[in-house]
């Protein structure tokens, strides 16, 4: 079931989104070689406590962090650690939520630790663009699988790939909201191009793009996605409410 959200109740997501993206802001300056994921999570759980906010995924389904991480080969959900120690030529996903007056605001951005390979330069670009090419056909009138088409055709254009294992998500007075929001058009036909979009949806796009093939693994731990064949990986995210006129981007960064 969708929950369509009012313009007041649009603006409380936004105001949610303001924290994550100052979260995310000063994380990504923070992001140098020798800091430890730890040392970042501690950063943001700090930033939101003061701001009045509460981090997202602290205790969801039992996440132990504030902070989702995931260096290099690492997909998503990576704990943050004393001992995962970032050094020059990394990329490093940083994926946060805040819950703020009784809304939530999710958004996600992979950064590079000094300087990266050729390669990690442009799943960076290519993760992004393609987050860019979904958002503008998150419309009214649009289907919902318009928006998983275009991220899945960027991606694949440049020979990445798609991860199919996790998929954004509405979100609004929960993290977690109907519909789901895949990146790539799902093969079972009887979905037709997915529902019709609306004034009123706000979603987490929040496309996952591996240099290699798509599959992931969860790691001992219970929580660090992986990919299988080790190859790099990179994931972006915004929360996107759906007006009449078009695409706003709820978690974009303002002056
Ligand atoms: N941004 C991710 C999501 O939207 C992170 C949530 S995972 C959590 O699903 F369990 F750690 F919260
Ligand atoms: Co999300």
């Amino acid at each position: 079931m969708i929950f369509l959200k009012s313009e007041e109740e649009i603006e409380k997501i936004r105001r949610a989104s303001d924290i994550v993206v100052e979260v995310l802001d000063r994380l990504s300056e923070e992001t140098k070689p020798g800091v430890s994921t730890w040392d970042l999570d501690k950063i943001a759980e700090e930033l939101t406590l003061r701001k009045g906010a509460i981090p997202a995924f602290k205790g969801y389904r039992g996440y132990p962090a504030s902070v989702c991480f995931a260096v290099n080969e690492e997909v998503v959900h990576g704990i943050p650690s004393k001992k995962k120690i970032l050094k020059e030529g990394d990329i490093v996903s940083l994926d946060f939520g805040a819950y703020f007056d009784g809304f939530y605001g999710d958004s996600a951005i992979t950064v590079p630790v000094g300087k990266v390979s050729q390669l990690a330069d442009s799943l960076l670009l290519v993760t992004r663009n393609s987050l860019y090419e979904g958002i503008k056909m998150a419309r009214a009138s649009n289907r919902l699988f318009d928006i998983s088409q275009a991220i899945q055709n960027c991606v694949e254009n440049e020979g990445f790939s798609v991860v199919r294992a996790f998929v954004g998500h509405g979100i609004g007075r929960k993290l977690h909201e109907d519909p789901q929001v895949p990146n790539f058009v799902p093969e079972n036909g009887h979905w037709g191009k997915g529902i019709r979009l609306k004034p009123g949806i706000v979603i987490a796009i929040e496309p996952m793009v591996n240099v290699g093939k798509p599959d992931v693994k969860v790691l001992g731990d219970g929580w660090t996605a992986v990919t299988v064949d080790g190859t790099l990986s990179a994931h972006f995210e915004h929360t996107v409410a759906i007006l009449e006129d078009g695409p706003k981007i709820l978690t974009e960064f303002r002056q």
